[in-house]
């Protein structure tokens, strides 16, 4: 079992798209392990998005990201990791294959609706940052019709 962090940005939350996201990552057989709603602080999105501090783009990405409540979320699941990546498609919106959630509902790179983490080491990072309290484990009883005993 992986758990990713996902980001419902600004943009997905003033759109009312909080319930369909959510229910992406539900109907595919992921559980939710953690759910907020924040205004993330400075601090928080510095941290989050560190690897981006060169970039053109970081000013205008912090003062996005901040410009209204996010929702969190700890998905839970067997590589969910990248499946979950796979959920969100592509970073620009005009790229994204439908069926994505980028796809379905965007059509920008930066207002893009959503984030998770790209792989287990940021994962860990980001869930640290965004659930420092850690996330919820509980037994999610559907699982046994999800999975195989191959996975
Ligand atoms: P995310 O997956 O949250 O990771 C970094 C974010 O930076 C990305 O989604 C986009 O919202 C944003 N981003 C990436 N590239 C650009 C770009 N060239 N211009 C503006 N924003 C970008």
């Amino acid at each position: 079992m992986e758990t990713s962090l996902v980001l419902v940005k600004p943009d997905g939350v003033q759109r009312g798209l909080v319930g369909r996201v959510l229910s992406r990552f539900e109907d595919k057989g992921l559980s939710i392990a953690g759910l907020k709603l924040l205004v993330a602080p400075k601090a928080t999105l510095e941290k989050h998005y560190a690897v981006h501090r060169e970039r053109p783009f970081y000013g205008s990405l912090l003062q996005f990201m901040g410009s209204g409540p996010v929702v969190a979320i700890a998905v839970r699941g067997v590589n969910a990791v990248s499946v979950v990546r796979t959920l969100l498609g592509p970073t620009n919106g005009q790229e994204a294959p439908g069926g994505t959630i980028r796809g379905d509902f965007g059509m920008s790179r930066s207002f893009n609706l959503v984030h998770a983490s790209d792989s287990t080491d940021n994962a860990a990072m980001e869930l640290g940052l965004w659930f420092p309290e850690g996330t919820c484990d509980y037994q999610h009883d559907v699982l046994r019709w999800v999975y195989d005993d191959e996975a």
